[in-house]
């Protein structure tokens, strides 16, 4: 399969200086490219502002806000096979960007943010036959969330996981997920490390699309 993989944060800038961002770190869809890349695949991997150094065989493009990601994603879209959207993408942008350093007395106490672009669903429409696969994190029972985040963005499959737990999310090198696939029935992975979760994900992938080819 050719695959776009979006990792790490999107950073929304203020000035030149000050940005609003996640605390993404970049390493569940820095683990899904090198699984991916390790079972055989071609993988583009779109990332925001990451430390994390490229898997060896991986096509990176580096991006910092949500709309330059969305300009990525649709650039390699007509070559690819399956998206993974693994990026946690910010929702708001500052409305107004300064090209100099604001000083503090310009700067106003409220932040005046307009809605970002949601990536998978603007390109929903050119979907096709690609697979698309969403992340939900959630803090909470993240499996209701993940449900309608499936159904609204026309996912194949979303990954969901409770960021509220210590050991997986954010910043960790563990994640304890749950699969909910648009047909079939959701399944829940123990605590497992990431690199073992992107190789089950990328297991996932293939058996979807061995499934499709023989039906
Ligand atoms: N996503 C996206 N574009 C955005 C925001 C999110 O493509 N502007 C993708 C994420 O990469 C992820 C999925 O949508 O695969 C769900 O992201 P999440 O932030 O959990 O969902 P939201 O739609 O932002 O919902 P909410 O903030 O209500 O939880």
């Amino acid at each position: 399969m050719r695959m776009i993989i979006t990792a790490g944060p999107t950073r929304e800038p203020i000035d030149p200086v000050r940005f609003i961002s996640n605390r993404s770190t970049g390493r569940m869809g820095f683990a899904l490219a090198e699984r991916a890349v390790a079972r055989g695949h071609a993988v583009t991997l779109v990332s925001g502002p990451v430390t994390l150094s490229t898997p060896a065989g991986v096509t990176r493009v580096d991006v910092e806000s949500a709309r330059e990601m969305l300009a990525a994603v649709e650039s390699a879209l007509d070559t690819c096979d399956a998206l993974v959207m693994c990026a946690a993408v910010a929702d708001f942008r500052p409305a107004q960007v300064s090209a100099v350093k604001l000083k503090k007395r310009e700067l106003s106490p409220s932040l005046l943010l307009e809605p970002n672009p949601d990536i998978l669903t603007s390109v929903l429409p050119r979907k096709g036959p690609r697979l698309f696969i969403g992340f939900a994190a959630e803090t909470g029972d993240p499996k209701l969330e993940a449900r309608r985040k499936l159904e609204e963005k026309g996912l194949d499959l979303i990954v969901a996981n409770d960021v509220s737990q210590p050991d997986a999310g954010f910043a960790v090198d563990t994640n304890r997920v749950t699969l909910i696939p648009r047909n079939g029935e959701p399944q829940s992975w123990p605590l497992l490390s990431k690199t073992e979760v992107a190789d089950r994900i990328v297991a996932w992938m293939e058996n979807f699309e061995a499934g499709r080819a023989s039906t």
